[in-house]
């Protein structure tokens, strides 16, 4: 059933695990993250960014797609669909006239004031539909849909500000972690996600999942972390399990078998988040 995942959140903080985003790209991705979660009874957010969409035909597509997988496949878990750093108003709308359930809108490259502006502009419309909202604050470094950028560091004023101006949902604080892989062990600021916690009641998100070792993920947690994001993990180990299986089966070309071979590892990269997030048996 596709929700807006508001309450799920809530929840998650208050009882202290995470409802795991996980990215997709297309058909099969959707189809295993459905199956996965749903035999592990976890709530899941389909994660889907600019550049996906695109990939995947536009909005409409992957709304579609999404909720015929959930009709077919007898999906019981509660499932969100969510647009990931929304880079406008415009894209936002879309997304929910297009059926998300959820939407982010990454304005972190404004200044606060800008950014407030324009993130209201999107609860605004988003309220009148029912459909979750998402914000950044600082900015999350690394690389997305291949556009790089460098951290900064998010503020505790600023996420209180925003948070009173817009009335969001959740809220991604940048707080060192990055899209992408690390260069070394990821160094994120616990004290001021310490800070932020107790300075507000909104969920917090992390973004960049990938590469974090268990026991950073479990202290965050611990810290108003409700969210995770993981999209180049799947991402990597899916690649791996296909490149491995094309070297050994040189005469396949059907491109179910091929694309397939990637199921087992995406399905067992899932089940250890799930189970590291807490989430399992959520629902
Ligand atoms: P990773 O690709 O590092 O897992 O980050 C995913 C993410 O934060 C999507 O918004």
């Amino acid at each position: 059933m596709l929700v807006n995942g508001i309450e799920l959140l809530n929840n998650a903080k208050k009882e202290h695990y995470a409802i795991p985003q996980f990215n997709i790209n297309n058909l099969e991705w959707t189809k295993y993250i459905l199956e996965e979660c749903e035999r592990l009874k976890s709530p899941v957010i389909l994660g889907v960014s600019e550049g996906a969409i695109k990939y995947m035909g536009g909005f409409n597509t992957v709304y579609n797609l999404v909720n015929g997988l959930i009709n077919d496949l007898k999906i019981t878990i509660p499932v969100i669909l969510h647009l990931d750093h929304g880079k406008s108003v415009v894209n936002c709308k879309k997304a929910i006239e297009n059926g998300f359930t959820s939407v982010m809108i990454d304005a972190s490259n404004y200044s606060i004031t800008e950014n407030i502006k324009i993130t209201k502009e999107v609860t605004n419309y988003a309220k009148q539909n029912n459909v979750a909202v998402e914000a950044e604050i600082g900015h999350i470094g690394g690389s997305e849909d291949n556009v790089e950028g460098d951290i900064l560091y998010a503020t505790v004023d600023d996420c209180v500000e925003l948070i009173e101006a817009t009335n969001i949902n959740s809220l991604a604080p940048a707080l060192g972690s990055v899209h992408g892989l690390y260069k070394g062990e990821p160094n994120l600021n616990f004290e001021r996600m310490k800070e932020i916690n107790s300075s507000v009641k909104v969920p917090l998100v992390l973004h960049g999942g990938t590469g974090i070792p268990s026991h950073q993920i479990k202290k965050s947690i611990k810290y108003g972390i409700a969210k995770i994001n993981i999209n180049t993990e799947l991402q990597i180990v899916w690649a791996e399990a296909v490149k491995k299986f094309i070297r050994n089966n040189k005469d396949v070309y059907d491109p179910r078998k091929i694309i397939n071979a990637g199921e087992k590892a995406i399905k067992q990269k899932i089940y250890e988040k799930i189970v590291l997030f807490n989430s399992k048996n959520k629902v």
